[in-house]
């Protein structure tokens, strides 16, 4: 069966992109069908992503606190005992109440939802092989690709989930390895690695560069990230390279190499998380049929107003060039949906914030000082310790500090760097004060309120032209 009407969009893909993209275009009053092929809405962020690990994230912590943190705060407590299918279940739950919410948005906001899998016939039509069997085609005035990404797989270690596992395996093991090994110290590493190892596993990160967090985190910054997960049990191997992986045996092994030349060595593990990053996703999409075009990583190429070569198919979020993140989806999925419905849209890529959130959390926007080295932009750093801040004290969550970098001469605020307590909420602050160009002065001139986190923001930011009061 085919629909003969033609939509004003068709969006591929429900997640982040497609799925906010939908709610938007259905507010603007255009007729709107997004095709999703999962089973249910908010694609990688919702089911198997930021959701889901944050959930994780969010319980393991609590029960690794309350194992080894409330000493000294007065509680006593007795038999702690970890319940994973619980902890699982409580992750399931929200994921579940958020990707329905979705769905009512969907119908509240008119959106037509086709669950199945769609690839291009040609231009302006595509096919959709229904998830209940069968198919049917829609056509569109606008199409959107809203495809995402997947997990970049290690050659030669076959992907499981069960004892090889991308970030999808490690967010529903059914027991606490003794030995995780993650192959990529990047954010995925990182959080994940977090969990288990709160959990009980021996976790070791095997990282290739010679920091952790990826390229974007500010190195004094990784440095500290480093040291304190390293406190809390976690190992690391850095400038080291897993060359190759063999899981024929009862054990994992991975063959690694110092990326220095140095001796080879065998490491051995119980369950191995592949976490080196992800790929655009466009297998089957049929891409060649609308004559569209992919550069050299997979990544469909884009004009700045998200445009393909075929002018009305746009094409936002993981699928195409930079960051991989859920808010910068968000953003281009207004902004593509402004620009068909008004000709203009706009999203400031200078201005995205990033967060990992381990414990302490961290969190940045704007350049970092590497960066800042490397283009020879001038800058004056402010720093601000949290052990100097009255609420992370009375918390007794000291670990961190707020970082900032300003212009020498203008005090504009150049980038913002935090790790520590809620760094992933403090960063809303610099990220507003850097899309509106504030200097480091109109921070500290900011009345904050007492005692709260963020007082070590202004603070760090006095730091920058004059001295904190109280460090
Ligand atoms: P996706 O969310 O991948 O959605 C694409 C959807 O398209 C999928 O549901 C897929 O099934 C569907 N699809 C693909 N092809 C077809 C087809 N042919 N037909 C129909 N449907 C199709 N980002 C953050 O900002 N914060 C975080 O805390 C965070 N945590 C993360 C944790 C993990 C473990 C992972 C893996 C990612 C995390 N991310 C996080 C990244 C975030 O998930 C992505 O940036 C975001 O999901 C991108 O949205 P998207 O819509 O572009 O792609
Ligand atoms: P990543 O690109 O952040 O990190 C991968 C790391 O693996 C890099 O540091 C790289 O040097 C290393 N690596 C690659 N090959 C290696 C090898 N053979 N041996 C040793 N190390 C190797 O990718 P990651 O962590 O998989 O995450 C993918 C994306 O998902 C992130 O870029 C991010 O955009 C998104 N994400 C965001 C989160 C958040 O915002 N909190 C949470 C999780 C994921």
């Amino acid at each position: 069966a085919s629909q003969s009407e033609e939509k004003d969009l068709v969006i591929i893909g429900g997640g982040v992109a497609g799925y906010v993209a939908a709610i938007k275009a259905g507010q603007e009053g255009l007729k709107v069908t997004c095709i999703e092929k999962r089973g249910a809405l908010g694609g990688t962020c919702l089911n198997v992503g930021c959701i889901p690990s944050k959930s994780l994230l969010n319980n393991s912590h609590l029960y690794h606190q309350i194992l080894h943190d409330t000493k000294g705060r007065g509680i006593e407590v007795g038999d702690v005992k970890l319940n994973l299918e619980g902890m699982m279940k409580a992750k399931e739950t929200s994921v579940s109440g958020l990707t329905k919410g979705i769905e009512f948005l969907f119908k509240k906001n008119g959106v037509e939802y086709i669950k199945g899998t769609g690839s291009f016939i040609n231009e302006h039509e595509i096919k959709v092989a229904l998830n209940e069997g069968g198919e049917t085609s829609v056509k569109g005035k606008n199409i959107i690709i809203a495809t995402g990404s997947e997990a970049t797989p290690f050659p030669g270690l076959e992907i499981d989930e069960k004892r090889v596992i991308t970030s999808t395996g490690a967010l529903s093991l059914e027991k606490v390895p003794e030995k995780l090994i993650v192959i990529g110290g990047g954010i995925i590493g990182l959080e994940m690695g977090s969990v288990w190892s709160r959990l009980g596993a021996k976790v070791t990160v095997v990282e290739f560069l010679n920091q952790i967090g990826g390229p974007g985190m500010d190195t004094e910054i990784s440095k500290q990230a480093q040291k304190l997960l390293k406190k809390q049990g976690v190992e690391f191997k850095l400038g080291t390279k897993v060359v190759s992986g063999d899981a024929s045996g009862e054990t994992i092994k991975l063959e690694v190499d110092s990326a220095k030349g140095g001796k080879p060595e065998t490491l051995d593990a119980d369950v191995v998380l592949v976490a080196i990053g992800r790929r655009p996703y466009t297998s089957g999409l049929g891409l060649e049929n609308a004559g569209l075009e992919v550069d050299e990583r997979g990544r469909v190429v884009i004009d700045s107003e998200y445009r393909t070569k075929a002018s009305h198919i746009r094409c936002i979020g993981d699928v195409t060039f930079g960051p991989m993140l859920a808010h910068k989806a968000e953003e281009e999925a207004v902004a593509a949906i402004e620009y068909i419905k008004k000709g203009y849209g706009h999203v400031n890529y200078g201005v995205i914030p990033s967060v990992m959130y381990t414990h302490p959390e961290v969190a940045w926007v704007g350049q970092n000082e590497q960066e800042l080295k490397a283009q020879n932009i001038p800058y004056k750093v402010g720093t601000f310790p949290f052990s100097a801040n009255s609420r992370a004290k009375t918390n007794l969550d000291t670990d961190g500090l707020v970082k900032m970098l300003a212009d020498p001469e203008t005090d504009r605020l150049l980038g913002c760097h935090i790790i520590g307590p809620n760094a992933g909420e403090m960063i809303a602050e610099a990220t507003l004060a850097l899309e509106y160009g504030a200097s480091t002065e109109d921070i500290a001139r900011t009345c904050h309120a007492h005692p709260t986190l963020a007082e070590a923001f202004k603070e760090a930011a006095m730091a920058t032209y004059s001295k904190a009061i109280h460090f």
